[in-house]
């Protein structure tokens, strides 16, 4: 049994990622993980303000902002795995789901401890190459924190829940998480 965390970063409680997210939380029950989904778009999260509270000497060793970032980050520190799902935005993951992760600065050292990573992306356009910008920074954040991209579900052409229903993804995202 693993600790699995997921991180949903659209504001669409019902939207295309949230379809992928439901599919991928099942088939990890179904092998008997324990699942952990936080929705960060509908929590209350504030970017980091880069004050540093959390690293000075002497300091409350923890982030200054009093919101839902406590419960998230001890969440992902104790996961095993920790699965991210946004829709593509400018080519991006959601401010909201970024604004998270950057708080993962106040975990420190907590968060660098090995994990499996899995990716749900959807995006509207035809192309999955759009989205390749959003996969670099998820790479670039996994080597800095020592974690490991293990699965990608790529949801292309799927400008809403409906869209993504005519594809395979879902079943993909489902077969991702029996496979964790
Ligand atoms: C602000 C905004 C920006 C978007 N930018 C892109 C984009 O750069 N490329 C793209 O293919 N789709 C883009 N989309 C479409 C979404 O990625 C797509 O509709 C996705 O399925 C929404 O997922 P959700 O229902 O989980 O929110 C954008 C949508 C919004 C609202």
């Amino acid at each position: 049994m693993k600790k699995v965390v997921i991180l949903a970063g659209s504001p669409h409680v019902n939207g295309t990622t949230a379809a992928l997210v439901e599919h991928l939380l099942y088939g990890a029950q179904a092998v008997g993980h324990k699942v952990d989904r936080f929705n960060v778009a509908t929590l209350k999260i504030g970017g980091c303000k880069a004050c540093m509270a959390c690293r000075k000497p002497g300091g409350p060793g923890v982030c200054v902002q009093k919101d839902d970032m406590a419960k998230v980050g001890a969440a992902v520190a104790a996961a095993d795995v920790v699965v991210f799902a946004t829709p593509l935005y400018y080519s991006d993951m959601t401010s909201q789901l970024k604004a998270t992760i950057d708080r993962f600065f106040s975990f420190g050292e907590s968060m660098k401890k090995p994990k499996d990573v899995y990716l749900l992306l959807a995006c509207g356009g035809p192309d999955p190459k759009a989205l390749t910008p959003v996969i670099s920074v998820f790479e670039a954040m996994c080597a800095y924190l020592g974690w490991t991209i293990k699965g990608k579900v790529l949801a292309s052409c799927c400008m809403d829940a409906g869209a993504l229903a005519k594809t395979q993804h879902c079943m993909t995202a489902y077969e991702m998480g029996q496979k964790i």
